[in-house]
């Protein structure tokens, strides 16, 4: 079985990248159906050069919340996905949605959950001063930045490091663990069903 998967971004998309790599490759039984974005952003951009259907759910163009959280829905649920995968969506998924794709909704995450949720983990991590962080890839549950990990790798902060650099670094983790983590919950269904 070939999973559906939908790719929400909000930025420059490199996870959402690697996961349509690693599935062009056959290390992830699933292709990438669409991708959705609540901002113009480089990923869409990509995702529409690689010939992947997008849409545009531009929060800013939206007066009421539940209006836009209806319409991503409509949107997503429209391509039939196996698994919803957010990767760098810096919005927070209303219940409905959650409720919709039940656990079938992978994050990722740049820090070592339950340690710095939020949007700004990486920087929260550095200002903390911890020596150690991360990637967290998991299932989505009703809590921000909350459910079940499915993966977790540790990277250590450096001497100098920046926001940028330390993300940078956080950043080649989550290349690798996103698609694993697909890999894992689509053969996982896939066994059930
Ligand atoms: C990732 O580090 C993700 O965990 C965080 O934002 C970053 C997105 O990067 N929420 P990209 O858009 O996949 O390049």
């Amino acid at each position: 079985m070939v999973g559906k998967l939908v790719v929400l971004v909000s930025g420059s998309g490199s996870n959402m990248e690697s996961l349509i790599a690693a599935c062009r490759s056959g290390s992830v039984p699933g292709e990438v159906v669409g991708v959705a974005a609540d901002r113009k952003c480089r990923g869409l951009e990509v995702a529409a050069d690689e010939g992947i259907e997008t849409a545009l759910v531009e929060f800013s163009s939206f007066d009421d919340r539940t209006e836009w959280d209806r319409a991503l829905l409509a949107e997503v649920s429209a391509w039939q996905p196996d698994l919803v995968v957010s990767a760098g969506f810096m919005r927070i998924l209303a219940p409905s949605f959650v409720d919709a794709f039940p656990d079938r909704i992978v994050n990722t995450h740049p820090a070592l959950l339950p340690s710095f949720p939020g949007a700004h983990a990486v920087r929260d991590a550095l200002e903390f001063g911890v020596k150690v962080t991360g990637a967290t890839v998991h299932l989505v549950d009703h809590e921000v930045d909350h459910g079940p990990i499915l993966l977790q790798e540790a990277v250590a902060i450096e001497d100098g490091d920046t926001e940028e650099s330390l993300h940078e670094r956080i950043k080649a983790v989550e290349h690798r663990l996103l698609p694993e983590a697909c890999r894992i919950v689509l053969e996982r269904s896939g066994s059930e069903g």
